[in-house]
């Protein structure tokens, strides 16, 4: 690489105020991605619940290469790279249940451990061919709180140490016990950075998401954690009061009423979350808690109320301290394509990913998940909606987001951009994985 490529891959310096803009259009920069940090980086690939069954297979699709994750046991999971050491054809798409994975260019057959199964006229080899040739090539497993990752490089570092100061963080949410409430998928046009970077921080909440500051105060602040990082909403009034940058006094304002419309607001509007969970027993607040009642004592009740409605639909999550919700925030950002904003009985995940070789194109993955009673999960399809304007496929917050999209992939490619001036205390998350990025991939 020459000095132009690297200028033009803006190996520069990030701050906590600044990321080169390059990072999320050059072409130098994705394929520097494609070569140092996806074939060595811990991924999700899925979650548990995609293959419940021994045989149960879910294919993980990364730039060019295709990798099997496939239960092989009940409580083991294994992982491929997606090809057929025969003439290289790929065995395996989306997901499904196999006694044995077939290759359909030649019929060749191997087991769940990739061992092979039936070569066709193999004594045409005679001794020649060894089952250690023509045995699926292994990728690493790792599982963690119902998601499972996949790692590439068989050198790479231990999965606990890659996740570091997020295993204790998430620990209390038992979050291994959530199941899909939703699945949904779509291409999006723009650098998998970019819609990462737009739902990994909350400073944007008060000009794109302004429907919700009449009762919610949304300043936050935003911390490294090791290489990945996270945000929470600090100094704030309680949730159910007005945004501070509405001046309103919050004397004035009935907080029973301001959570009731937060959280049917949230249910109707972003379709996951805790408020699903809470709409059922938000009206009780009105009825029951009288009006000059104190904030503290008014979200108490409502804990309460929640898990007295959770209790008896038979929902038994945990209930965290105050060190615990702190510490596990609003959002946490995995290095270096997952993020999980996370409650005591939900889960809103985002999973972003390169599309090919199109650092103008991402897939972006987003996963709902709540706490059920035993038996009573809903069976979950994965959907494609790539029309993001479509009100019946992404709630209106979703589309709040998608409709900023494309005008900042075109924007920061004006010359008239210097490079993304970022929030140095609301918006970490952002310029931090940048500099994760040119630490892990040593440029
Ligand atoms: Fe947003």
């Amino acid at each position: 690489m020459n000095s132009r490529d690297i200028s033009m891959a803006g190996i520069g310096e990030v701050r906590d105020d600044y990321v080169p803009a390059s990072d999320y259009f050059s072409q130098e920069f994705a394929e520097l991605e494609n070569e140092l940090l996806w074939p060595r980086v811990w991924q999700m690939a899925c979650r548990e619940q995609d293959i419940p069954e021994v045989g149960d297979f879910y294919t993980y699709d990364i730039v060019d290469e295709s990798i099997i994750v496939v239960r092989t046991a009940p409580d083991e999971v294994k992982a491929f790279f997606n090809v057929c050491p025969h003439r290289g054809n790929r065995l395996t798409a989306d997901c499904g249940h196999v006694q044995r994975f077939r290759c359909s260019f030649h019929g060749w057959q191997f087991n769940l451990d990739g061992t092979p199964n039936q070569v066709v006229d193999r004594t045409d080899w005679g001794d020649k061919l060894p089952d250690e040739d023509i045995t699926l090539s292994p990728v690493k497993v790792g599982r963690w709180a119902g998601w499972i990752y996949i790692n590439m490089d068989p050198d790479c570092e231990p999965f606990e140490t890659f996740l570091g100061p997020a295993i204790a963080a998430h620990e209390p949410l038992q979050m291994d016990g959530l199941r899909y409430h939703w699945k949904k998928s779509a291409v999006v046009p723009c650098n998998w950075k970019t819609v990462l970077g737009m739902f990994n921080e909350a400073y944007h909440l008060q000009a794109t998401h302004s429907q919700m500051l009449p009762y919610w105060d949304d300043y936050t602040a935003s911390y490294a954690r090791g290489r990945h990082s996270m945000f929470r909403y600090e100094d704030t009034l309680p949730p159910g009061l007005p945004s501070k940058r509405l001046g309103k006094s919050p004397e004035d304002v009935d907080i029973r009423q301001g959570l009731a419309d937060y959280i049917k607001d949230m249910d109707k509007t972003l379709k996951t979350s805790e408020a699903v969970l809470m709409v059922d027993a938000v009206d009780r607040l009105v009825e029951e808690v009288p009006r000059e009642a104190e904030p503290l004592e008014v979200l108490m009740k409502l804990a309460q109320f929640t898990m007295e409605d959770l209790a008896a639909k038979g929902i038994d999550g945990p209930v965290l301290t105050p060190e615990q919700i702190a510490e596990v925030g609003s959002d946490w950002h995995i290095f270096p394509n997952h993020i999980m904003i996370s409650s005591a009985n939900a889960v809103l995940a985002y999973r972003a990913r390169p599309n090919g070789h199109d650092p103008d194109s991402a897939i972006w993955d987003v996963y709902s998940l709540l706490r059920y009673p035993k038996g009573k999960e809903p069976e979950v399809e994965q959907e494609w909606c790539n029309d993001l304007a479509d009100e019946d496929a992404w709630p209106l917050v979703l589309r709040q987001d998608f409709a900023n999209m494309a005008g900042i992939q075109k924007g920061m490619k004006s010359r008239g951009f210097k490079g993304a001036r970022t929030n140095p205390k609301q918006e970490i998350p952002v310029s931090h994985l940048h500099r994760m990025l040119r630490e892990f991939m040593g440029v």
